[in-house]
């Protein structure tokens, strides 16, 4: 996680003292550089010749007109025979960079239109007949089960568009994969909801009802906290985190006392076998491990490789463990963290269902290793925040970046998390970061479109960890949590004369919720007018924050907003 020393505090785990220098050769990229440690694809030993790493992904060149993208995924990652109906959502939109060519030849009476079918690929059998309008996304249309077979392996589906005039002569085809498990009365089953990227997740409390969550919570540390006693447990969950990422597995040992505990408190966990990925994805251990964890009631997802892009473990390494892991256990979605700005993003990110970015830029030197005495730029050097400036909004523009990547692959959009710094040291990070950073860092990560926190690491300073439960409290629950995995995506809206914040909104139902965060250091001490663009009654509430704000119609405004500062608030329509 954080990329040299880290793992010296777990003597449970198992995971030795790691330094960049020991891993030179990991992963067997091929190339005539293999030989020279790098991190991220760069060298960073002082003295060492710079080159290109590679890997970095460009903006693909646009066309000169504009094709029609369809794209079809069902609404959740997985279904269970506990339910009636699914959903798929269709998108068909035009696109300078992917799809087919379109020609809209049709009459306007009945143009900008795709009719199209969605079957079961092998028995050719009609789930949903329907149209939608060119150039609009998330197209929601549901489908009884009916006569579908739960099974543990998934059905191919496949969409056939045309426009409905016959002589416009072009026809659109999309695939997609459907699970339709047979339920469990064990255990957990997760899934991961492809429209609006919060997971849903059922188990013996939620009478194995699915229940959406948003996830907030640490990687926290085994034998320095964990393992102390259930106390230790129940007082983390007390903070107000629901979720957890325990950096040790049974591949370290005997922990069932530990995992008893978290499920005993319902407390949801990442699995995480980092271990298991060091020195080369050892599969064998990846197999043993999954029936010892699969059943178990708290399960939240599988974590397999920690910063795969930063070590440069083998490209298909994620993808191999990611298949492994469907087949054996469909129920629960993978992940994984990225520390890397922009190297090997479509092969590492493969093996996920939901992304992790990990920048930490608070304290570091962007341009100059303190560690290795080099300077850092795009191809060379270690700062221990890849291309990073060192300000709050290397966060978001992480987040950005990841969006825009998958953009750019054409891929429907996986979900992003972000794993916050709450610690310093190690020679790259001078201090830790202030509660007030650590909040703008939050409401910086939701309004780029985070769907999860879990920070580095636990235990962290008391004022840390106070400050990350005291966000868990309100951005965990209704109705802050509503509206963050209960619309697609925020929207941004630039606020003249104040480029220092950072706003958005997401409109669910009869209200808006508004995030803000000031990015700058000290106050912005003339009045603030952020625009809307939908017209308000009133305030309802302010759950976080405590900012002065006067509603009038369509505008929020305050005369003040002190140095980082952060507010959410949710406004009637
Ligand atoms: C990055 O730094 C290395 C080492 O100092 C240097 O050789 C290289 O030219 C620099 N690259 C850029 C793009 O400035
Ligand atoms: C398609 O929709 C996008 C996003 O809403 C919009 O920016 C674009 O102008 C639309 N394209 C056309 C050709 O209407
Ligand atoms: C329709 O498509 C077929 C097959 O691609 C092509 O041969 C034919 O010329 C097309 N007709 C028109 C009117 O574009
Ligand atoms: C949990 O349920 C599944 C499917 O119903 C079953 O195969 C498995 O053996 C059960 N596991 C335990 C630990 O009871
Ligand atoms: C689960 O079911 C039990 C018994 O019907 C009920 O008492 C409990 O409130 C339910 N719990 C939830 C979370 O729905
Ligand atoms: C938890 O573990 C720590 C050791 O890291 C210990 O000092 C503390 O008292 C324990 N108990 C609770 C309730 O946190
Ligand atoms: C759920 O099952 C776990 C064991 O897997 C148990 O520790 C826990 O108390 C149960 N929770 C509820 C709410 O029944
Ligand atoms: C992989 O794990 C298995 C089972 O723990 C072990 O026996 C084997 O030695 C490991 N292989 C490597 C290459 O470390
Ligand atoms: C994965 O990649 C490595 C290194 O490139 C290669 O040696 C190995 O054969 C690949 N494994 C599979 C299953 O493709
Ligand atoms: C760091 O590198 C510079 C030149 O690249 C050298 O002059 C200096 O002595 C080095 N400092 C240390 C502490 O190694
Ligand atoms: C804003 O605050 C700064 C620093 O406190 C002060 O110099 C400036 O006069 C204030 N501006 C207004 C408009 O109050
Ligand atoms: C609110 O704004 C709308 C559109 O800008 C305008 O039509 C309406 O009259 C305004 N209402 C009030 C009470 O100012």
């Amino acid at each position: 996680m954080t990329q040299r020393q880290a793992f010296t505090a777990f003597a449970v785990c198992v995971l030795s003292a790691s330094s960049a220098a020991a891993q030179t050769t990991i992963g067997g990229l091929s190339g005539s550089h293999t030989d020279i440690p790098r991190w991220c694809g760069k060298p960073y030993q002082s003295g060492s010749p710079n080159y290109d790493p590679g890997g970095m992904l460009m903006p693909p060149a646009p066309s000169p007109t504009p094709m029609l993208y369809v794209q079809i995924e069902p609404r959740y990652s997985i279904y269970d025979s506990s339910e009636t109906s699914g959903e798929f959502l269709v998108d068909a939109s035009l696109s300078y960079i992917h799809g087919e060519p379109y020609r809209n030849a049709t009459p306007s009476d009945d143009g900008g239109m795709l009719d199209f079918d969605i079957r079961i690929e092998d028995t050719d059998k009609l789930l949903v007949s329907d149209s939608v309008v060119v150039n609009s996304t998330d197209n929601q249309f549901s489908f009884d089960f009916g006569e579908l077979q739960p099974r543990l392996t998934p059905y191919s589906i496949v969409l056939y568009g045309a426009p409905p005039s016959s002589y416009a002569n072009q026809s659109y085809m999309a695939t997609t994969e459907l699970w339709y498990l047979p339920a469990k009365n064990n255990g957990s089953t997760v899934k991961v909801d492809n429209l609006n990227g919060g997971l849903s997740v059922a188990n013996n409390a939620t009478n194995y009802t699915f229940t959406p969550i948003l996830p907030f919570g640490f990687y926290t540390s085994c034998s320095g906290y964990l393992n102390y006693s259930l106390a230790n447990v129940t007082a983390y969950k007390d903070l107000g985190f629901n979720a957890i990422n325990p950096v040790c597995a049974f591949a370290d040992g005997n922990l069932d006392y530990l995992f008893d505990w978290m499920d005993a408190t319902n407390l949801w966990y990442q699995y995480d076998m980092r271990g298991t990925f060091s020195n080369g994805l050892n599969v064998t251990q990846l197999t043993e491990q999954i029936p010892l964890v699969k059943d178990r009631s708290n399960l939240l997802s599988w974590y397999t490789a920690d910063e795969p892009d930063g070590w440069q473990y083998a490209l298909n390494q994620t993808r191999i463990a990611y298949d492994i892991l469907k087949q054996q256990d469909p129920y629960h979605p993978t992940a994984l963290v990225l520390n890397c700005d922009n190297y090997y993003f479509e092969e590492y990110s493969s093996g996920a269902d939901y992304i992790m970015e990990d920048a930490y830029p608070i304290g570091i030197n962007p341009t100059y290793s303190q560690p290795w005495n080099t300077t850092c730029n795009e191809t060379y050097g270690d700062c221990g925040c890849d291309d990073c400036i060192g300000e709050l909004q290397d966060v978001s523009n992480r987040l950005d970046d990841l969006f825009d990547y998958q953009l750019w692959l054409g891929q429907p959009e996986k979900p992003l998390w972000a794993v916050l710094q709450a610690f310093s040291g190690e020679g790259y990070w001078s201090r830790d970061p202030t509660p007030e950073e650590t909040w703008a860092m939050m409401v910086l990560s939701f309004n780029h479109g985070a769907k999860g926190i879990m920070s580095w690491t636990y235990p962290t300073s008391e004022s840390l960890g106070e400050a990350h439960g005291a966000m868990a409290k309100i951005a965990t629950v209704s109705p802050v949590s509503t509206f963050l995995i209960g619309v697609p995506e925020a929207t941004r809206i630039t606020v003249p004369g104040h480029e220092l914040l950072d706003v958005a909104y997401w409109v669910l139902n009869k209200q808006i919720l508004v995030g803000v965060v000031n990015l700058d250091y000290v106050s912005q001490n003339s009045t603030i007018e952020i625009l809307l663009p939908v017209s308000v009654t009133g305030m309802a509430s302010q759950p976080w924050g405590s900012v002065g704000w006067v509603v009038t119609n369509g505008t929020l405004t305050a005369h003040e907003l002190t140095g980082l500062a952060t507010s959410f608030v949710v406004l009637d329509l």
